[in-house]
């Protein structure tokens, strides 16, 4: 049964005053008990206030658009507000958020199967985090906060397709709401465990290797000591040929010291041998996320490029938005994010300075970063074909 959280005649903020003289209403936040997603926007609009309920005006219909079209129930979020009192001019500062919080934090004591909130444009985002941001640059990247125990994913708010309503401007927002719940199906999904083979014995290494001449369809990645492709050795690679499954070879490694060759040359030869074929064979088709780089660290390592790319992941998201970022974890969250949301932690413990200088790799065992190879390669190939769908 729907709840409603907020106070009649609050006067906890300078908006409570305003409120009482306009005699408009507290726009209770809207819960439903058993909603997994809550949008959560800036403050009550005028529609909003008079009758007392959140998101029923002109941006919150666009919302409810895009909940539907993203084919989710609308009855089955909840729907909060930064603040509870229609603002001046739909500007809002702490002064009014903070005494406001309060009732955000009492509404989510009531929804336990609560998984994401939506923060609804950089306003809402700064109620919640104190910290001010442009929204590209957070953009459907899921957080979390110590004192929450839900994921918080940024989005535009649905006003900004009411002040510049152009295609690319609702796709992005309709987008982001799509991405929402992408994320919850992620999070359902992450339950299921990925089959990531490990190679690191002969045996392995070469049914690995028959599996991978009979594929048509392969993507590829590398893991480098640097992203300078002169100063880079390559860790390892890894393919894949289905969603969440691939394979990673180690190719150079050494715990701490300096690297070597992880196989014996008779191994070595095979790889090279079975790459060779595999790289040039026309009825197949690679897929590679900026293609350029593993290609020039093939001819690198093994003495010739990827001759069959195909499809080549970074050049399809400039091709559907040139002027978003284009890394693999951005292009996964924008354009495919149910696949997202398993790999974050992986950089966290490496500094940029050792990112740049080329040593971030010692700090991790073979193992991890072979898995996080095989991760990139799976999630490029699931990204490809709803990449290319979309493009037509
Ligand atoms: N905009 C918001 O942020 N909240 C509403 O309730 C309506 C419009």
């Amino acid at each position: 049964m729907l709840k409603r959280v907020g106070t009649d005649n609050c006067l906890d903020c300078p908006l409570g005053k305003i409120r009482d003289g306009e005699g408009t209403l507290v726009v209770k936040n809207w819960i439903v008990p058993d909603a997994e997603v809550c949008f959560h926007g800036l403050g009550p609009g005028k529609q909003e206030a008079e009758n007392g309920t959140p998101f029923i005006g002109a941006a919150g219909k666009k919302l409810r658009e895009a909940i539907t079209k993203a084919g989710y129930d609308v009855d089955k979020v909840s729907f909060t507000n930064s603040v509870l009192c229609k603002p001046p001019n739909n500007k809002i500062d702490s002064t009014m958020t903070v005494p406001c919080l309060h009732h955000f934090k009492e509404s989510l004591k009531l929804m336990p199967n609560l998984k994401i909130v939506a923060l609804c444009g950089c306003d809402s985002y700064t109620a919640i985090t104190g910290r001010k941001v442009t929204l590209k640059n957070v953009y459907l990247q899921p957080f979390t906060l110590p004192e929450y125990d839900v994921l918080f994913v940024p989005i535009p708010h649905p006003a900004s397709i009411l002040y510049r309503a152009d295609a690319k401007n609702i796709a992005y927002f309709e987008d982001g709401v799509k991405g929402v719940f992408g994320l919850l199906d992620a999070q359902k999904r992450t339950t299921k465990e990925p089959k990531y083979a490990l190679i690191t014995s002969p045996e392995k290494l070469s049914i690995a290797l028959g599996l991978i001449k009979e594929e048509r369809v392969l993507s590829v990645d590398t893991e480098t000591t640097s992203l300078k492709f002169y100063n880079a050795n390559m860790i390892c690679f890894a393919l894949s040929w289905e969603d969440q499954t691939a394979v990673a070879i180690p190719w150079k490694w050494s715990q701490g010291g300096d690297l070597e060759y992880f196989w014996e040359q008779k191994e070595r030869e095979e790889i090279r041998e079975t790459f060779r074929e595999v790289f040039s064979d026309t009825n197949k088709a690679v897929i590679a996320h900026n293609s350029k780089y593993d290609s020039l660290i093939f001819t690198k390592e093994f003495g010739f490029p990827i001759s069959n790319i195909k499809v080549d992941t970074m050049l399809l998201s400039f091709h559907l938005d040139s002027n978003q970022p284009y890394g693999l974890d951005d292009v996964v969250l924008r354009e495919c994010p149910e696949f997202a949301g398993y790999k974050q932690k992986f950089w966290e413990k490496v500094t940029t300075a050792e990112k740049d200088n080329g040593t971030w790799w010692k700090k991790y065992q073979l193992e991890e970063i072979m898995r996080y190879c095989a991760e990139d390669a799976s999630l490029t190939y699931s990204i490809a074909k709803p990449m290319l769908r979309r493009l037509g």
